[in-house]
């Protein structure tokens, strides 16, 4: 037991978790996730996975994308992606609820199934159904070999390594990172982004990796903020656009492992509901960056002050209008709104992390929840 416990430790790499030390492998997980897949020079992606199906997504008319949980939040920021640059119309599904519901799919529609542990129950039954109706399956999976690999037409792997902690973090960004190159392969076959656009994505795409090193270097700051909210019973996130599945995932890692109370919505549907719940007890994180939305985010935000809210904001770098308005603030590089969810998730993790060991929780294996769902 006492080897047992010893391989822990070096398994740990020095960290005292493995979430913290998968936090901390993003920078290397997300190029390792981009290696040999972008010619950023030439502006061109090649995914081997799913080459065969170039022709096809050239014409393809609908996406769906199946997934539960985190793979889930992964599938939204794809569905900005894909419909913002290969401009095809994207579902998101949860597959507990698709698998039920006798969904109207054809051979004509492509559909991504999500999952890291590449076994989740729903998310197979999902495929099956998708399959027998014939429709073209790919699969984003981190584990090499799994059910759903196998039992998908085409793929493309995250190349993440083990993930161990239960609550997702580097598999996460790693999805979001191929469901990045996807929505770029596409719009290539179907000719719906210039070469020079696409290299400059793609070059901005390769400083990503830097990026989530600064952001990580905030880890003390961010420290500092959980300590000043660890003791809320409640949590909101917000965000507009590809902030949104930031939102959702932030609020997501911080009920898993915390066992506060969160929720993740746009920021818009705040005055439609959540806003009654604010008060001085209540923190609000808000996906602040300067977007598009920047503008609009910024008036939810004066809507939270009235209401004595405690604000936490992910900001770009540099900013001070909304540095002035909010409790607290975190930067994230600027950065084109492509790559925002591959930034901003990044102090939302850190902050559950710091949380959830101040109240005394275990972040690696929080009760009630398992690594792989391989239950209905
Ligand atoms: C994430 O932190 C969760 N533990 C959970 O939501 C997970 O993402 C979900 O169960 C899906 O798992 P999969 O990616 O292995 O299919």
């Amino acid at each position: 037991q006492e080897l047992e416990l010893k391989l822990e430790e070096l398994e740990k790499g020095g960290f005292d978790h493995y979430m913290l030390k998968e936090i901390y492998e993003q920078p290397r997980s997300i190029r390792d996730c981009m290696r040999g897949r972008i010619n950023a020079a030439e502006g061109k992606i090649a995914l081997g996975g799913i080459k065969e199906y170039a022709n096809k997504l050239k014409n393809v008319e609908r996406v769906v994308i199946v997934a539960c949980g985190t793979s889930w939040h992964a599938g939204l920021a794809g569905e900005y992606l894909i419909e913002e640059y290969a401009r095809v119309p994207v579902e998101v599904e949860y597959a507990s609820e698709f698998r039920y519901r006798n969904p109207i799919i054809n051979e004509r529609d492509v559909v991504i199934a999500i999952s890291q542990s590449g076994e989740t129950a729903d998310t197979m039954a999902a495929i099956e159904i998708a399959k027998d109706k014939g429709a073209t399956i790919f699969g984003i999976c981190n584990v090499v070999g799994a059910s759903i690999p196998r039992v998908t037409h085409a793929g493309v792997y995250t190349h993440a390594g083990p993930e161990i902690g239960v609550a997702s973090t580097k598999a996460f960004t790693a999805q979001v990172t191929v469901l990045t190159l996807m929505a770029f392969y596409i719009a290539q076959q179907r000719g719906t982004l210039t070469t020079s656009k696409l290299t400059s994505l793609l070059t901005e795409l390769n400083s990503i990796p830097e990026k989530v090193q600064t952001v990580l270097a905030n880890n003390e700051l961010i420290k500092d903020i959980a300590a000043k909210v660890k003791d809320s019973r409640n949590c909101l996130f917000l965000g507009r656009g590809s902030g949104f599945p930031v939102a959702l995932e932030g609020a997501l890692k911080l009920k898993e492992i915390s066992y506060i109370h969160a929720e993740g919505y746009p920021a818009a549907e705040m005055k439609h509901g959540p806003i009654a719940l604010i008060d001085k007890e209540m923190p609000v994180v808000f996906i602040a960056t300067k977007n598009s939305s920047y503008e609009k985010v910024i008036s939810n935000i004066q809507e939270v002050k009235a209401r004595k809210g405690i604000v936490i904001a992910i900001v770009t770098k540099g900013d001070t209008e909304v540095e002035k308005m909010v409790d607290y603030c975190i930067e994230i590089p600027d950065a084109d709104e492509a790559f925002l969810p591959l930034l901003a998730t990044i102090p939302l993790q850190l902050l559950s992390y710091h949380i959830a060991v101040m109240r005394g929780c275990n972040v690696d294996q929080p009760r009630n929840l398992a690594k792989s769902v391989t239950v209905e």
